[in-house]
């Protein structure tokens, strides 16, 4: 039997993946003043251990102010690449290839933590000793209701961004990462200049900054190193970012040298991942029309996120030409083993030579002694 898609190797530039299988960005809002800890790298490990391809750090801010939460990571100060590093090299000694996604939460940040109501900071953060902080943003217009007015950027604000995210950049080459992804989505930093609901003028304008901030990253990360892009491949309100817009996008973006658009979608005005107030019904592979469209109209490989939950649902959307990459988040979270598992039903693992040596010696003995005792799972 040959070998599904969805566990052929692939080659990003000079990168090669053990699969096609992405463990989404999740932030964990864990981190002590941006710092990552033993939490980040037994979460991130238990995926490499799972069998991912690739295994993304969440969400990690490139300046103090652009961080969503006080508990998220960070990738402003040399300081932080050694507690990085750590988790590239253990990823990679476990045979996943370790990414990170560089953030900045713009009009988003100074946030509660998700537990403690995924919005703005409220008097019971300040009691927990969670202060705001001043934020920005392409325009003085707040999230929506009760969100902090952000500030306005200025011409020399934006250089001084930029500065951050080729800092950035070097960092996460020096902690040993070998893919990086810019987070231009979910109604952040990048994805507010992006938006018209959230920055005026023509698409080309809007588009400005944020390509500014790509060939930037583009030239300071190593050439051999694949980039990815994360956009919101619409904003799903009335008035906003379009599907056509991300063609668009992606066409500057490939141009430029990003090997990778991930795709998802919303967040704009409020929770990219919230099932409440959006029109985009959500499915099974809600987002993979997206994947699809983006990667046969501007040429570009795709990495298909939302809601993709069985090994058969993934093989399809590769079989199909929808995605060049399949990510799971929060089916992640259920499940770690979801690649290990993913593969077994697909029957690319008899043998289970993809498990850790350490469990599939006993797991292929064992399958031998459930079988005769007929035990089905
Ligand atoms: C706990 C959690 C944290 C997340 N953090 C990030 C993040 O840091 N960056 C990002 O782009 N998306 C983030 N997301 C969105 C996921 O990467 C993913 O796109 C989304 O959950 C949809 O995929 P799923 O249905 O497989 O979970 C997060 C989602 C969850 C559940």
């Amino acid at each position: 039997m040959s070998t599904p898609l969805l566990f052929q190797e692939i080659s990003l530039r000079e990168v090669k993946a053990r699969n096609r299988i992405v463990v989404s960005p999740m932030c964990q809002y864990s981190a002590k003043d941006g710092q990552v800890g033993d939490w980040h790298l037994a979460h991130l490990g238990k995926f490499a251990l799972g069998g991912a391809g690739i295994v993304f750090v969440e969400a990690t801010a490139v300046e103090r102010r652009g961080r969503i939460t006080h508990g998220d990571t960070g990738i402003w100060d040399d300081a932080q690449i050694a507690g990085l590093r750590r988790v590239a090299e253990f990823l990679k000694s476990q045979g996943a290839v370790p990414a990170i996604q560089l953030a900045h939460a713009g009009r988003k940040a100074s946030m509660a933590r998700p537990w403690y109501g995924n919005g703005p900071l409220t008097q019971a953060d300040l009691a927990r000793g969670d202060k705001p902080w001043s934020i920005v943003a392409p325009t003085d217009k707040p999230v929506g209701e009760g969100w902090i007015a952000p500030r306005r950027l200025q011409a020399g604000d934006l250089q001084h961004l930029k500065e951050s995210y080729r800092q950035a950049a070097r960092r996460a080459h020096a902690a040993g990462f070998e893919i990086l992804e810019l987070h231009a989505a979910h109604g952040y930093l990048l994805h507010s200049f992006l938006s018209p609901l959230s920055n005026e003028g023509s698409l080309e304008s809007r588009m400005q900054f944020p390509l500014e901030v790509v060939r930037e990253v583009r030239n300071a990360w190593p050439a051999r190193k694949p980039m990815f892009v994360r956009v919101s491949s619409i904003d799903d309100v009335e008035g906003g970012w379009t599907i056509e817009d991300s063609i668009a996008f992606a066409k500057e973006l490939k141009a430029i040298g990003v090997d990778v658009i991930d795709c998802s979608s919303g967040g704009i005005l409020g929770s990219a991942t919230a099932a409440t107030r959006v029109l985009l019904p959500r499915v099974p592979g809600f987002q993979l029309p997206f994947a699809e469209r983006i990667r046969k109209e501007a040429g570009v490989m795709t990495m298909a996120v939302g809601l993709i939950l069985t090994a058969q649902q993934a093989e399809e959307a590769l079989a199909a030409g929808r995605a060049d990459l399949i990510a799971v988040g929060r089916e992640a979270l259920w499940d770690p083993n979801w690649p290990l598992h993913a593969a077994a039903a697909l029957g690319a693992d008899p043998g289970f030579e993809r498990w850790p040596v350490q469990y599939g010696w006993w797991l292929v003995r064992r399958e031998a002694l459930l079988k005769k005792i007929g035990f089905q799972r």
